[in-house]
């Protein structure tokens, strides 16, 4: 006999309706009485958790009063995706007594691992909420021991996402899997209760882009394996130039399946993404580097369906070549041309003197050329430093350093969409700065290091990245005239500011909240975070916080983007001052973009709610 055997009723009890609500080991059951038998169903809808004995059986099917889901009486299983199939136990009638077995289901994580993908078929966010949220947690309070079990590491359901986004777009690469990347990202940061909140944020954000799109068929790769890389390399960049799809990506599978590095693939996509100049206002080359971040948490394996999404961004992108900005009154284009021509020589001849620090490449006043209105005066700087020895990563961060001071200026004096303006630079230079550590084999998750085979051992074209993104940041100076204050350590009490002199860290991060609560707390927001940090705060606890309040949002792309790259950058300046700032412009343009509806974190709610078992509604 199972021990999980347990009287519940007996059938006098359904003599009058026909149902009888029992509570057994910690469930509260439904009991009906259907014909001749007897079914027992958890009285709590999957659905949203009202109660079941309020609904109606005809015909073997169990009807939710509240929002009309529909269930096998039998087997609990819901005729409407909108819900989860209800957990039904088998009964057995001794006698007049009524017996209900409650032995657990056996594999819950594979149940929620289908409901993960049926959310995602037919874009339900409250289905993908609860089935991430029960994938992560384990629920002992619900069960004996003998459920117990540990909950499923994040990256499975990142994967399932990964797969299901790049076969299921036939645009490819956008939006969704970058939002799906950068919450993966930002998990390490996040308080626990968080994590599953940010995963469904991205899951929801790739069904959300996928749905109505035709999938993807990645093309085969070349017969054989005549071709080697460094043809295939330059095949690649001539199809992208010519705006051929399809030839480009067939490079981009041969190259793969003739066993390209990590490394070789980076170079490669990247070398096209800079063949012209600020292609499409930095997404390809942003999506770029989340395709690779992608892979760095999924594996290589994953390498063919992913990488072969991002062509298309590449062949089809506008080329600022053709943009009035960038060709008047000075021509940028032309500028950085001859900078491009001086490259190879300079680059050839410089003394490397490893990663230097921001601090070090930025010694010679750079950081105040870039934010500077002389774009010669900028590309100069720029290769003086890589004479000098500046190693290129250490340049890129000093170039995506300026991109944030951008945001961390921004006055509110501007038209509000100019914030996407900034951003855009910021990210384009985040992704060259990550891009670059990647190729030069400096980037955590890089699996192999620079070598000398394959494309010539060169790896140098991603450097133009550089300078395209310094010639944004050019572009961008009018959104910091006049340059909103930069906040300082405070010397003096400042009462009625978001804090006073008695500095209380923890304290200033609650008051982050409440800020964020108003509209347009842009520079007290900053302010607050600068505090945070200048009086000692915990590091870790400020990107918690500041997480979590992204999180607290509806989806909005741009500022998903600014936080994750701001954390990516601040992480990397370690402990120099200038950190401090990375932080301030994610804290700004946060503030810019908030409070939402928040109804996406209201859908999350129920989802949380219904996991712990609380009642979701009073009668
Ligand atoms: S259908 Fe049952 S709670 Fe919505």
């Amino acid at each position: 006999m199972s021990s999980h055997l347990v009287k519940v009723a007996t059938l006098s009890d359904f003599a009058q309706t026909g149902c009888f609500t029992a509570q057994a080991n910690g469930h509260t059951l439904a009991l009906y009485k259907y014909g001749e038998n007897i079914f027992a169903v958890d009285n709590r809808c999957p659905h949203m958790g009202f109660p079941l004995n309020k609904g109606t059986v005809r015909d073997g099917i169990l009807t939710c009063y509240w929002h009309y889901a529909r269930f096998d009486l039998a087997t609990g299983g819901t005729f409407d995706q909108f819900a989860d199939d209800v957990p039904a136990f088998p009964v057995v009638v001794r006698g007049e007594e009524v017996w209900v077995d409650l032995t657990p289901k056996a594999d819950r994580a594979a149940y929620y691992r289908q409901r993960l993908t049926d959310g995602l078929e037919r874009d339900i966010p409250l289905v993908i909420a609860k089935a991430v949220i029960n994938l992560l947690e384990p629920r002992p309070e619900r069960q004996d021991l003998a459920s117990r079990r540990e909950g499923t590491a994040p990256v499975e359901p990142f994967k399932l996402g990964l797969e299901y986004g790049t076969r299921y777009r036939n645009q490819g690469w956008g939006q969704g899997l970058t939002i799906l990347t950068c919450m993966m990202n930002l998990l390490p940061h996040l308080h626990a209760e968080d994590r599953a909140r940010a995963l469904y944020h991205g899951l929801s954000a790739v069904t959300r882009e996928t749905t109505g799109n035709a999938p993807r068929f990645v093309v085969s790769p070349l017969p054989g394996t005549s071709a080697d890389l460094v043809t295939l390399k330059r095949w690649f960049r001539q199809f992208i130039e010519v705006r051929d799809e399809e030839g480009a990506e067939r490079c981009v599978v041969s190259a793969l399946r003739a066993g390209a590095t990590p490394v070789q693939m980076a170079d490669m996509l990247f070398a096209a993404a800079t063949d012209h100049r600020y292609i499409q206002i930095g997404h390809p080359l942003d999506f770029t580097n989340k395709a690779f971040e992608a892979l760095d948490w999924a594996g290589w394996e994953f390498a063919e369906p992913v990488l072969t999404t991002l062509v298309r961004g590449y062949a089809f992108a506008d080329r600022m070549e053709e943009s009035n900005a960038w060709r008047h009154p000075l021509d940028l284009v032309e500028i950085l041309g001859a900078a491009f021509e001086r490259l190879p020589n300079i680059l050839e001849k410089r003394e490397t003197t490893g990663e230097t620090t921001l601090r070090e490449a930025g010694k010679s006043g750079l950081v105040e050329v870039l934010l500077g209105d002389d774009p010669q005066a900028t590309v100069n700087g720029l290769l003086t430093a890589l004479e000098q020895g500046t190693h290129p990563v250490a340049l890129a961060q000093t170039v995506a350093y300026a991109a944030a001071l951008r945001i961390a200026r921004f006055h509110t004096a501007n038209e509000f969409g100019d914030w996407d303006t900034a951003l855009h630079t910021f990210t384009f230079a985040n992704a060259v700065h990550q891009g670059l550590r990647r190729i030069y084999g400096m980037s955590t998750h890089a699996r192999a290091a620079v070598d000398d085979q394959g494309f010539g051992g060169s790896y140098t074209e991603l450097i133009r990245g550089i300078f395209d993104a310094a010639m944004s940041i050019y572009l961008d100076r009018f959104l910091n005239i006049p340059p909103a204050r930069l906040p300082t350590p405070s010397t003096e009490p400042r009462k009625g500011g978001p804090m006073d002199n008695a500095v209380e860290p923890r304290a200033v991060l609650e008051t982050l909240s409440g800020l964020l609560n108003q509209q347009q707390q842009v520079n007290s927001a900053g302010r607050a975070v600068a505090d945070y940090l200048f009086a000692g705060g915990e590091a870790a606890e400020v990107l918690a916080t500041l997480g979590g309040l992204l999180l607290r949002e509806d989806r909005d792309f741009h500022t998903i983007q600014t936080v994750e790259g701001a954390f990516r950058q601040y992480q990397l300046l370690g402990d120099q001052p200038e950190a401090v700032y990375v932080l301030v412009a994610a804290a700004r343009y946060l503030a810019a973009h908030a409070p939402t509806m928040r109804a996406q974190g209201q859908t999350f709610g129920i989802a949380v709610r219904l996991a712990r078992g609380e009642n979701l509604f009073e009668e």
